[in-house]
């Protein structure tokens, strides 16, 4: 770095304060810090915005595509608003905006398109600390996983959950509800102007989807890692308290930057073991295990499918949050006391030592918070849903999948926790979708609904396919729910005997890839087994037959994706992006 001399009063600024990362873009007294102060004077600012002030990149995942996001557009002038208050220099910068429902093929296969910006944002522009706002499913993983990489101070901020959906006075959740409905229409229970009803009710302010779905799942783990505000991710989008929240981070991250408070310093061992007690009592979605691993293996700390299943033998599912619970959503979570009351409820599961972006514990932050409606949130002894049942998700091995699958017990009827069936399989969705709309399919309730070729690579990006749509025929008969078995994965908001994420998937050969129409499939969650009877001369003979599909992708993004992307036992990451996997990125000099 340039050590040339200096201006008397830039010499005067730098006594007053530790060194910052962004000095090296407006402190030198050479041509190229010449050009980045006259430039940002160009945009209005002078010296006193950036002298000895951290600079503060505020990554913005706001979109006019993405409705969940849709007040980060406002929000961000509250964040900046606290930046300025506390004595940072608040920097606005766009991150590209994950919209679930609109992203196609799946946000999943961009997630890590995110961490990369994420990281490389922080790491290429003038930035001493940075707020992270997302909400939206991927965009949680994805802005930590870049700020876990570039390691300088980082608070979360989450959207929250939009207003609880209302239709003819019922209340109506995210995913679950349009299912649930979708399946009414089929079997003509309600009509096309009940349906159009729904549809204008189901979503009704700014904010993620208000079931317990994967935004509330995420964005209460990065709460329970310590990575926001005590509170943040409950609080819903167009609550005034939102406001506030938003304004109190942008103060907060200033105060970090001088105390160099980093994600390394919060993202321990025990911290995910904390996020992941916290996702076992929210009943939480299952894409929580892909994104954790993924997030942990980023910090550096083995976190496996294995961590999960212990925690749901361990942990009740405290949250009455559909679709694990049965009755409300995110908003009556938050009137209920919300994340940080849980957290006091299941302190026993904690460790309360972990450090947090308050500075203070987590013991410390959570003590004083109270449970305000016990039906909402349970307590201990009288759970959803214990452990000894199945737990929030569970982990199953067997000759189908060697390296694990998983399955929410209790979002399903209990009968499927032990089943065996034959298996009806799909080698993809539009096959699959015609099939099932057949009246005549030769299908019973015991049959197992197989499609494969809709994993990381096979999707491509894993989409959220895996609750496989019930066969018009059962549902006519009055059936709602059959055992399902997928390479893919769910909504946080679908339910279902639904078991999800098989590895290796059937695109690169796994063994799920060899199974046929008729085969026998098996489930035991208590055993957490699940097999097919295959002989094994007719496996290896099924093996040496095969041949891998042909490549999704001849260049581009998603080429690079099917190059890189782990299973989803390995948290789908790109191999290159993982620590482990060579020399760190270093701080560009010139
Ligand atoms: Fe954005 Fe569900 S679509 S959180
Ligand atoms: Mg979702």
């Amino acid at each position: 770095e340039d050590a040339g001399a200096r201006t008397p009063d830039l010499e005067a600024g730098a006594a007053k304060r530790r060194k910052l990362r962004s000095e090296r873009w407006f402190g030198p007294a050479d041509l190229r810090s010449f050009g980045h102060r006259s430039r940002a004077m160009q945009m209005g600012y002078d010296s006193q915005d950036w002298e000895g002030k951290p600079v503060i990149a505020i990554l913005n995942t706001w979109s006019d595509i993405n409705p969940c996001h849709m007040h980060f557009r406002q929000r961000v002038e509250d964040v900046k608003r606290g930046v300025l208050e506390a004595g940072g220099f608040p920097l606005e910068l766009p991150a590209i905006s994950l919209s679930e429902n609109f992203m196609k093929p799946t946000t999943m296969l961009y997630r890590n398109m995110l961490a990369m910006e994420a990281e490389e944002l922080l790491r290429s522009y003038p930035v001493d600390g940075a707020v992270l706002m997302g909400g939206c499913d991927k965009t949680t993983p994805g802005l930590l996983l870049g700020a876990t990489s570039m390691d300088i101070p980082a608070i979360y901020v989450p959207a929250g959950p939009m207003l609880s959906g209302n239709w003819q006075g019922k209340t109506l959740g995210s995913g679950a509800d349009s299912w649930k409905y979708w399946d009414e229409l089929r079997a003509g229970k309600i009509t096309q102007a009940d349906w159009q009803g729904v549809e204008a009710g189901i979503a009704r302010s700014a904010g993620t989807c208000m079931t317990m779905g994967t935004a509330s799942t995420m964005t209460a783990i990065a709460e329970a890692i310590g990575l926001s505000l005590p509170g943040a991710s409950s609080i819903p989008a167009v609550d005034s308290n939102h406001i506030r929240m938003a304004k109190s981070s942008g103060r907060r991250i200033v105060d970090m930057v001088r105390e160099d408070l980093k994600p390394s310093r919060i993202q321990t061992h025990a911290a995910f073991l904390n996020a992941i007690a916290v996702a076992m009592a929210m009943g939480c979605s299952t894409n929580a295990i892909i994104h954790v691993i993924a997030m942990a293996r980023r910090a550096g700390i083995p976190i496996g499918l294995d961590d999960f299943d212990r925690a749901s033998r361990e942990v009740p599912v405290i949250a009455n949050v559909r679709p694990t619970g049965t009755t409300y959503l995110m908003e009556d979570f938050y009137y209920a006391g919300g994340i940080a009351a849980l957290m006091n409820r299941i302190s026993s599961f904690l460790d309360l030592t972990c450090l947090t972006v308050t500075g203070r514990s987590v013991g410390e932050n959570i003590k004083d918070a109270q449970v305000w409606n016990n039906d909402v949130i349970r307590p201990l002894d009288r759970p959803m849903f214990t452990g000894q049942a199945g737990g929030a998700l569970t982990v199953l091995r067997g000759n189908l999948a060697p390296d694990g699958c998983v399955m929410k017990p209790a979002c399903c009827d209990p009968k499927f926790h032990k089943h065996s069936g034959p298996a009806l399989v799909f080698d993809d969705y539009p096959s699959m979708k015609k099939a099932i709309e057949d009246e005549t399919l030769d299908v019973t309730p015991d049959h197992v609904l197989v499609l494969r070729n809709a994993g990381p690579l096979g999707g491509p990006g894993m989409p959220e396919w895996g609750m496989l749509p019930m066969p018009k025929r059962l549902i006519k008969e009055g059936h709602r729910d059959m055992l399902r078995l997928s390479d893919a994965r769910m909504s946080g908001t679908s339910y279902g005997a639904c078991v999800l994420h098989v590895a290796p998937e059937g695109y690169v050969g796994g063994p799920l890839a060899l199974l046929k129409t008729g085969d026998i499939v098996s489930i035991d969650v208590e055993a957490r087994s699940i097999s097919m009877e295959v002989p094994e001369e007719e496996f290896a003979r099924r093996r040496a037959a095969w041949t891998s599909p042909p490549p999704r992708y001849g260049r581009g993004y998603g080429w690079m994706a099917a190059h890189h992307m782990r299973q989803a036992n390995e948290g789908c990451d790109f191999d290159f992006l993982q620590t482990d996997f060579g020399a760190p990125v270093p701080e560009p000099v010139i």
